[in-house]
């Protein structure tokens, strides 16, 4: 019996294809079905090699962009159609940490880096897929990758944060002016994820996993699941949405009663 594949048909550009989640996300649309455009300013050898290694090669294609460049951006998505004659899903999915300096020492270049990288970037996605979905016909939708920093403290640096909180309105505000074109456009935003730059800095699964509630770390395929879920016909009616990947840290909040109780105590003693 042929296996329901998600994706079967679609053209999708996933930009920060070439490690951590937006490898996750290039593998699992291959994995579905879907054509994948994966683009980075890094190589993009060990997303190739994976490829390859399911047989899912033929429906790679890698290219090098810089997505604080408009046209890089815009090429990206031109590639799409030259190579599959489409484009259905765009996954504007590179970033990085930004400025981490303290708010009062960040100067003014570091800060339009750290928002060119987080949300000039996703401005861009969005423009040229909305417009080249819009000229095809037939709908299709943008997917940002954003973060839980978006809604809360301590998740990250402060500049990280407040691109992220602009990237998830950036969204839902595409999602109302794409809707005529049944363009929908979501955001999801993943708690800690294990990526290679976490590995890098000794941080592995069983410490991630102390963080949330869930007990196992969260994992590039994880947020590839719910970006699947978002590309797929399966939930035509989410649009202008934020979706939480995070094993339960957002739910979970600031453990006010846990700090205030364990400070009481220690007072006592
Ligand atoms: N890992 C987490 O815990 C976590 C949590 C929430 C959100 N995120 C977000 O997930 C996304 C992916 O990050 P990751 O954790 O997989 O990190 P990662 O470093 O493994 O991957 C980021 C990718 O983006 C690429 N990139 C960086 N700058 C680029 C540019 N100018 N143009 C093109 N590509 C560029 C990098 O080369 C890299 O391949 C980011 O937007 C990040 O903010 C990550």
């Amino acid at each position: 019996m042929a296996v329901l594949q998600e994706l079967q048909g679609k053209a999708a550009v996933v930009t920060g294809a070439a490690s951590g989640i937006g490898q996750g996300i290039a593998l699992g649309f291959l994995r579905e079905g879907a054509s994948v455009v994966a683009a980075d300013i890094a190589s993009l050898d060990a997303t190739c090699a994976l490829a390859a290694g399911e047989g899912l090669a033929d429906r790679l294609h890698q290219m090098t962009a810089d997505v604080t460049r408009e046209t890089d951006v815009a090429q990206a998505v031109e590639a799409a159609r030259e190579r599959f004659g489409r484009i259905d899903v765009m996954v504007n999915n590179a970033g990085g940490a930004g400025a981490m300096q303290p708010l009062l020492d960040i100067q003014a270049a570091d800060f339009d880096a750290t928002f060119a990288l987080l949300l000039r970037s996703v401005f861009f996605g969005i423009k040229h897929a909305g417009r080249a979905i819009r000229s095809q016909g037939g709908g299709g939708v943008i997917l940002t990758t954003a973060s839980i920093a978006a809604q809360m403290g301590g998740c990250s640096p402060t500049l990280y944060a407040a691109a992220k909180a602009a990237v998830v309105r950036l969204s839902a505000m595409a999602a109302v002016e794409l809707a005529p074109w049944r363009i929908r456009v979501n955001t999801v935003s993943p708690g800690p994820i294990l990526v290679p730059g976490f590995t890098a800095s000794g941080i592995g699964a069983e410490q991630l996993a102390r963080v949330q509630p869930w007990p196992d770390a969260g994992q590039p395929s994880d947020v590839a699941a719910a970006m699947v879920f978002l590309a797929s016909e399966r939930c035509p009616f989410a649009t202008g949405s934020d979706l939480v990947i995070d094993g339960g840290v957002v739910a979970q909040g600031p453990q006010l009663l846990k700090r205030l109780f364990a400070d009481l105590a220690q007072h006592r003693e």
